[in-house]
């Protein structure tokens, strides 16, 4: 088997990469360890920036975006008993996210494959990566894939950024001794836009699906499981850390999912070795706090695109050669914007009385300055 380049992994970066290629007439193929059902119902990110729905819709995979996605003007902060707005249309007139599961994007993107024939195979066995300097290609299941690229898009687990030999990369990383609890409920929001609630049993964080879906983050300790959270204690926190202000009421309803995920920072220098580009989560993590990470993803694969574009247009690889070059600046910005966001917003064990008051300080300064509100709408706009 023969494909200009082999894709490994279905999410969103492997996925709309496959699309965008397939509209400038290169040809790919998709490798995916999980089944179809299984990317399509994993529920994760919800935030898009304009950037990225303005990729989607340009590449005729928007329109269910468009139709369904709620445009949000702004967010709310709260704590210290006050809800305070940041108004994204008037500090940044004509800026806006949308909020429309990842997981939508991902039945969008394999509807629009499918449609037009595209080679996407799932529950594929022992991903293997070869050949990386001259020659590469995939092996599968006992298959071979021969390819003129090959892009990881196989998020941060995957196989890809490990194959690149040692020597060759170096990592950034930082944890953080929290985890976080996504829970999706069936019950219509309980506010018009996101709340990001702040307070002293930790970080707590409002957010939607659709008008009868709301989806909830939670600050838990590391190493907490979901048998630690039965739904009761789940509510109860979420009302403590999210009823602190005059006037509003928190909706409850059946929990449908719960997920613990830790919170990683990760940058792999530099996103490309030989014939392998890394694209999305495989090269970079942030925390989710500043709803960056799939935003990133979309960003890394509209550079891919182009230089691969001009790679078989043109045989040129100038363009691919600063892949890496060209993706980390913004994957920097972002770096920064979600480790600020996560310190300012979450409690940390060893946080004394000093680490408060800092945080207090600059909460204020972003709700009441409009240099500091612009700072933070800017970098979550994208
Ligand atoms: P992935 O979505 O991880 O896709 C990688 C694919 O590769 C997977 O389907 C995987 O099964 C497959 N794969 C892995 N290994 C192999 C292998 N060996 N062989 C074949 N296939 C393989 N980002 C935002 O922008 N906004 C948000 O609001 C936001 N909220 C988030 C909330 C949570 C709870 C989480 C967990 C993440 C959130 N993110 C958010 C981050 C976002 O979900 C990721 O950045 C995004 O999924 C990255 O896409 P990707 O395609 O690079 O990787
Ligand atoms: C969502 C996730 C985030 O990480 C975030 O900062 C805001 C919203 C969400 O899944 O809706």
């Amino acid at each position: 088997m023969r494909t200009q380049v082999g894709i490994i992994g279905a999410g969103p970066a492997g996925l709309l990469l496959s699309h965008l290629l397939h509209l400038r007439g290169i040809s790919s193929v998709v490798l995916e360890r999980r089944s179809r059902a299984y990317v399509e119902q994993r529920v994760r990110a919800g935030v898009l920036e304009q950037g990225t729905v303005d990729t989607l819709v340009a590449a005729g995979v928007g329109a269910r975006l468009l139709r369904e996605g709620m445009p949000h003007g702004g967010v709310e902060i709260r704590y210290g008993g006050a809800a305070h707005r940041l108004d994204f249309a008037d500090l940044l007139p004509g800026r806006r996210v949308t909020v429309y599961g990842q997981q939508e994007i991902v039945k969008d993107l394999i509807a629009a494959r499918l449609a037009a024939g595209g080679d996407l195979r799932f529950e594929v066995e022992d991903v293997a990566v070869h050949g990386l300097e001259d020659r590469p290609y995939l092996t599968f299941g006992g298959r071979r894939l021969d390819c003129e690229v090959i892009a990881g898009c196989d998020g941060f687990h995957g196989v890809s950024r490990p194959s690149i030999p040692a020597g060759v990369l170096t990592v950034f990383e930082r944890d953080y001794p929290f985890a976080w609890l996504g829970v999706l409920a069936e019950v219509a929001p309980s506010a018009e836009e996101l709340v990001y609630g702040l307070s002293e049993r930790g970080f707590a964080l409002h957010s939607m699906r659709t008008p009868a879906l709301s989806r909830f983050y939670l600050q838990v300790a590391a190493g907490d499981r979901i048998e630690d959270w039965p739904d009761e204690r789940v509510w109860k926190e979420l009302r403590l850390r999210l009823e602190t202000v005059p006037g509003f009421t928190l909706r409850t309803g059946p929990v449908i999912e719960k997920i613990v995920t830790s919170l990683r920072s990760f940058v792999a220098e530099p996103m490309q070795y030989g014939r392998l580009y890394l694209a999305g989560d495989a090269a970079h993590i942030v925390p989710p706090t500043g709803a960056k990470g799939l935003n990133l993803a979309v960003a890394d694969v509209r550079v891919l695109t182009e230089a691969l574009a001009r790679f078989f247009g043109t045989g040129s690889a100038e363009l691919l050669d600063g892949y890496s070059a060209a993706c980390l600046e913004r994957v920097w910005r972002a770096q920064h914007f979600s480790w600020w966001m996560t310190t300012l917003t979450h409690e940390l064990d060893t946080d004394g009385a000093y680490e408060r008051r800092l945080r207090r300080a600059e909460l204020d300064y972003v709700t009441s300055s409009r240099a500091g509100a612009t700072v933070l709408a800017e970098n979550y706009v994208g």
